[in-house]
Order: structure tokens, then sequence, then C-alpha cells
């Protein structure tokens, strides 16, 4: 039940529920698991399961720690995981319930509810059930995955790394690491990312390296958080998750620096950062393609400590699962309301992270062109977009039937386009030519007045004509739903 302190905690929840499966074993070697999570997620989509297999084959040696997978897979799983007490299978209401809720933690100045974490004996922290120093301290013991054939190597995919700046304060955030060797992994800051900003005031002072903890498998609101930009520079992640979560995140002093991680983590791995970079990659990015080789930072490991058989929790990026950072999406509609009035809904679909979806409350002409101009021109969002899809209000924009036929009937291409030859663009973008550029789209398919080209008088549309005139037909068939199925 919320909150969740663990992700154990969280996993169980999800099999009472039926929402978990269990594997006995599975083989990696033969990417059987990558093969699983696609499959799930093109046979059933956001209903598709969380899985845990007991067993991995990896190397040609059979893991005992188990595995889990695809845990945020629908609006409704992170809907229940902030606590919204009624879940259903209507994504568009269950992202409406998930989103009003994450909005109920911001107060009137837009800062979000924050309560400190408190600090626990090492006797009440699971992730020190076992502690492994020196050469014991081997990555090998554990079942890292390798996702796809032309990734690198294996990746610790779900690590929170941890930071702290005597000059810039906090940081919790999710960067891919690269299993280099037993005590090495690359660690992949993107120079928008506030872990970069954070090695880069290190390097200024002068300083050789950087202490670092990472925790893997934690409770799914401080997973979250690490995953979404929602604090500022120096802001405490572990704070916010408090706040969400209505209760503090435990946390204990790691052993072999001052950082203090989640007492309920699966593993805890700590080290120090050098200032020397290395090639590092290629990897299955969020887009859903190899990414090329990039230089990053590696960290020497010195101890890792972690539960009982602890659970490997990996992640398959570009499958599925946008879920995750619904947070983020929320703290970027609040930002922009300020600025637009108009703005009803914002949202970026899980297929892909470069088309974003906004509803707008239109009462003038060339209100749509102009809310995807501001979407698209703000960097926290439009970094990563290069199509804005503008629709009036009626439109659930994460009914995707419903923004394609509202884009089908609402939209003339001219005049209701605008390109942008040019933009910044994340490096990820697959189909552009040139790194950091990519063109960009203004797509308004809100109906178009008369005074933009539109028609003299706009037809109604079947469904509000029916919602409007025949007020109780929904009603009644919400209320027989059940009935009609013999329940
Ligand atoms: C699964 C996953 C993997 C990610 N990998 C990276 C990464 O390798 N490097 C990076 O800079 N950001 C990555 N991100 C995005 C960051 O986690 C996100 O921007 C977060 O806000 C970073 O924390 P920060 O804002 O404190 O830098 C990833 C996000 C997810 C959900």
């Amino acid at each position: 039940m919320y909150p969740y302190d663990s992700l154990r905690d969280y996993a169980e929840d999800l099999e009472k529920q039926g929402k978990l499966i269990r594997i006995n074993k599975m083989d990696q070697d033969k990417y059987e698991m990558s093969a699983l999570v696609y499959k799930l997620n093109d046979r059933l989509d956001y209903k598709a399961p969380a899985f845990l297999a007991e067993k991995t084959k990896i190397n040609d040696k059979v893991y005992d720690s188990p595995v889990i997978g695809n845990l945020l897979n629908s609006f409704g799983t992170v809907a229940q995981c902030f606590g919204v007490e009624k879940i259903n299978d209507n994504q568009g209401e269950m992202y409406d319930a998930a989103v009003a809720r994450i909005m109920s933690f911001q107060d009137k100045e837009m800062k979000w509810q924050s309560i400190e974490p408190v600090i626990v004996e090492k006797s009440a922290a699971p992730c020190k059930e076992v502690i492994l120093n020196g050469e014991d301290a081997d990555l090998g013991k554990f079942p890292w995955i390798k996702n796809n054939p032309a990734d690198g190597s294996q990746y610790i995919s779900a690590g929170s790394v941890i930071l702290e700046d005597v000059d810039l304060g906090k940081n919790v955030g999710t960067y891919r690491m690269q299993v280099k060797g037993p005590r090495k992994v690359g660690v992949y800051f993107t120079n928008q990312s506030h872990g970069y900003k954070f090695m880069m005031q290190a390097l200024e002072r002068g300083e050789e390296s950087v202490k670092v903890s990472v925790a893997v498998g934690i409770d799914p609101i401080s997973w979250m958080m690490s995953s979404t930009r929602l604090a500022d520079l120096g802001e405490d992640e572990f704070s916010i998750s408090g706040g969400f979560r209505g209760k503090a995140v435990e946390l204990v002093k790691s052993e072999t620096n001052d950082l203090n991680v989640p007492a309920h983590a699966e593993f805890i791995i700590e080290g120090d950062i050098s200032m020397e970079t290395a090639e590092e990659g290629p990897y299955g990015e969020m887009l859903g393609y190899v990414g090329k080789k990039v230089w990053t930072f590696e960290i020497d490991i010195k101890t890792i400590t972690h539960r009982e058989k602890p659970w490997v929790y990996n992640l398959w990026p570009g499958i599925g699962g946008a879920y995750l950072t619904l947070p983020w999406e929320v703290g970027q509609f609040t930002k922009l309301k300020q600025i637009m009035p108009n703005l009803v809904k914002l949202h970026t679909p899980p297929a892909t992270a470069s088309v974003v979806i906004a509803c707008i409350d239109k009462k003038l002409p060339g209100e749509g062109i102009e809310a995807g101009m501001m979407i698209l021109g703000y960097r926290f969002i439009g970094f990563s977009k290069k199509m804005a899809i503008i629709l009036d209000k009626d439109i659930d924009p994460t009914d995707l039937n419903r923004v394609i036929q509202a884009v089908g009937t609402r939209w003339q291409p001219d005049p209701a386009s605008l390109v942008v030859k040019q933009s910044f663009h994340i490096p990820l973008e697959p189909s552009s030519k040139e790194m950091f550029l990519s063109s960009k789209i203004v797509i308004d398919a809100t109906r178009q007045m008369e005074s933009e080209g539109g028609p003299e008088t706009y037809p109604y549309d079947n469904r509000t004509v029916l919602e409007e005139r025949a007020e109780e037909a929904f009603d009644i068939v919400n209320k027989r739903w059940d009935e009609y199925f013999g329940k």
C-alpha cells in the first residue's frame, strides 16, 4: 500500500493484484528477457504485467538473484504509487487522476511539498545485509543485463546516482552505467544533467575525483524522482520523494563516504568518479535506437552492499514505460501553465519522447501555433521534442486514436503548420544529421476559425453531439458496465 518503502513492497502489491508474473528461469544469453519485454508490450500494451525472473543465465552462468522488469507499465500503476485509491484500466482516467494527485503536492508558489529524509542505523537498513569490500566487491556476482546484442556490454540500467557538492548541494539522478570490469563502470552524465554540472564544479575546484554512491532497486516514488527533473539544481530529490510519500524516506550512511543512501535499496554501489573520461557504449537508448559510442566518466568501485539475494531492477529503454517520467510531465505542465493560461493538458506519449501533445482552451485565432512555439521554444521541454501537436480541449491526449482522428479531421497542413528549420535538440535524435540540432514542426490541429482559413461554421463531431444532447447515455453505460459482462 502507498507509500511503498521498497521495491519489494511494491512488487508484492503488484503480484497480489495479478500485475506481476514470476518466471522460474530465463536465458539472457539468448536475449529471452529482452524479447519478452517487446512481446509483453506488443501484445498487452499498458496491460502488460511486470515480471520477475527467479534465475537468469548470463555468460553461461545461472544467477540466483532475481531480475525484475516492466515495473511502471501504465498510468494506473503510476497513480497507485502516488496513492490514488480507485485504480481501473481506463488510461485517460488514470492519467488525469495521477496528474491531479501529483499536482496536489505543489503549493501556490509552485514549490513541491517536501519531507526531510530520516537517517536510520545500519542495523535497520536491509541494504546492508551483505557488505562486500575489496576484491569481494565484484559486479560479476550479480545478473546485470545486456539488453541487446548491439549494446557495448552489460549495463546497470536503473541506478540512482547520489552525489553531494560543497557548493551545489545534493543530487540524485538516473544515469546509465556500463559494466566495464568487476569494479569499474562508466557513468553517462549528458551535458544537460545536474550530475554533469556537479562534475564540472568539482573539476573547477581542482579535485581529482568525486565520491559517489549508487542505489539500485529503490521505492517507486524515489525512483521516479531520480529519473525526473523536478528538483532544481542542488535540491534534494529524497526530500521531494518524502513530500510525495507523506512520509520521510529512510536513509543510511554509506560505508566508505558520507553520502546517505536509501536504506531499503537492493544494492548500494560505492566508489570514486575519476576526472578521466573513457569510451562508453553503444547502448540501445530511450528513443529506441542504438546510440553512438560516447566519452563518459568512470566509477572505481570500493564497496558493494546489498540485501540477501538482491533483486536486479532492469530497464529496457525505448520499450513502453514512459510512465516512469509522468512526474516530469506534470512539472513541465505546471511551469508552462504560468505563461500559457490557456494550456489544459500536456502529454508525451509513451511511444516516443520526441512528440508532445497539448490541449488548449482556444479563444482567439493564432493560439494553436502560438502554443506550439511556446512549448517547443521552452528548453525545459522543447529540448527533446521535434513535433508539437496542438489540440482543442475536448480531446484526451492519452487516447492516440482520438488524437489521430483530430489531426485527420481538424488539421489543414497549410496554413496550420509551422516548420522550424533547425533548433537545439538532445543528441540522441536518430534522424538528425548534426548532433544537438533538429528541425521541428507545430501541427495546429485545433478547429480553425474562419479568420485562420477555417470553414465558415465548423461541423460538430458526432461524439460531442451525443455527449451534449443525450447527457445520460454515457452515465447509463458506465453504471451498467459490469452487468454487460455478466459480473
Ligand atoms: C531509464 C533512464 C535512463 C536515463 N539515462 C540517462 C543517462 O544515461 N544520462 C543522462 O544524463 N540522463 C539519463 N536519463 C535522464 C535523467 O535521469 C533525468 O534527466 C534526471 O532528471 C537526471 O537527474 P538530474 O536532473 O538531477 O540530472 C535517464 C532517464 C531514465 C528514465
